[in-house]
């Protein structure tokens, strides 16, 4: 009898089948999940929907309905059902919030099939990102009723206690790290940061993580900078889908913010951004991973 993974998530999940092809786009929520969905999506998806025609999928469909979230997905399920995922052609992606340490062992265990890429971001930006995004989801839940009061102070005392939805972010961000770097052909470890300053470098790093190399004539054809141009904050936020449509808890439009780095400096104290380095700095120590610290 398959082992329940995880409490509260069903049996189906212990069912699920990698393939080699899979790949699982992992991240701490507010680090650019969204944007990795469309890269990914779009870099393997590529020769079905060639140079980002006007009826590729990421024009008409928010990038979280292209690519689901396996948790989510596993949450829906009835101990009874059978592998979710399994009528999904090849190549699949799917992604996750999970920390490593909680990822179904079917594919975090060494030697399985599938492939990880993790996408950080220097915390205090996916703070001030996650604070803003639940002020105005509270905001739009309630309809406007009434304003939502989420203050900066109290939503800063719970993060730096680690208490959040996928748990420290230190932790998550040290556990995929830690992965990447004993199992490097398994896990690709992407900084949000260096991904604005170089979208096209981190595409082809990507594609050639995934299996997936452009090639020449790609390269040629200027493939690569049409993917980055299609997901590029500006262009998914100017689409119809993402300026109406909504997911199941929240409008589309919610996912694309500013999406620049430091931003956190617009609503953090010097005091906080110092404490908040001090806890991540002491939780990485000797890990070889850095973020740079407040200015
Ligand atoms: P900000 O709130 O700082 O603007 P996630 O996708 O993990 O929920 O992360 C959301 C953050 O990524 C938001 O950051 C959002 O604006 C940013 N983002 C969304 N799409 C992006 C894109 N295509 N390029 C860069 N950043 C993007």
């Amino acid at each position: 009898m398959p082992e329940p993974m995880l409490p509260g998530i069903p049996a189906t999940a212990s069912r699920f089948e990698p393939r080699p092809s899979d790949v699982f786009l992992a991240s701490f929520p507010k680090s650019g999940t969204t944007w990795l969905k469309a890269l990914a999506f779009a870099t393997l998806n590529r020769v079905a929907h060639p140079r980002c025609s006007p009826d590729h999928p990421l024009r008409h469909r928010n990038p979280h309905e292209c690519v689901d979230f396996l948790e989510m997905v596993f949450a829906g399920c009835a101990d009874g059902d059978d592998d979710v995922f399994a009528e999904l052609p090849s190549p699949r992606v799917l992604a996750t919030h999970l920390p490593y340490p909680l990822l179904p062992t079917r594919i975090a265990a060494e030697g399985n099939p599938g492939k990880i890429v993790y996408v950080c971001r220097d915390p205090k930006d996916a703070f001030v990102s996650t604070w803003l995004f639940l002020l105005k989801s509270m905001a739009a839940m309630a309809n406007g009723a009434h304003t939502a009061e989420y203050k900066i102070e109290e939503a800063f005392e719970l993060f730096c206690d680690g208490r959040s939805g996928a748990g420290p972010q230190w932790r998550h961000v040290a556990g995929y790290w830690e992965a990447s770097r004993r199992w490097p052909t398994k896990v690709l470890f992407l900084k949000y940061e260096e991904m604005l300053h170089d979208p096209v470098g981190n595409v082809r790093k990507l594609a050639d993580f995934m299996g997936c190399p452009f090639s020449i004539e790609e390269e040629a054809a200027r493939v690569v900078q049409d993917i980055a141009e299609l997901c590029s904050i500006d262009a998914l936020k100017n689409m119809e889908v993402n300026k109406s449509g909504s997911q199941k808890y929240f409008k589309n439009e919610a996912f694309f913010r500013k999406g620049v780095a430091r931003d956190w400096s617009n609503h953090m104290t010097p005091a906080m951004a110092e404490r908040l380095d001090k806890i991540v700095e002491e939780a990485l120590q000797g890990t070889g991973l850095t973020f740079a610290p407040a200015q």
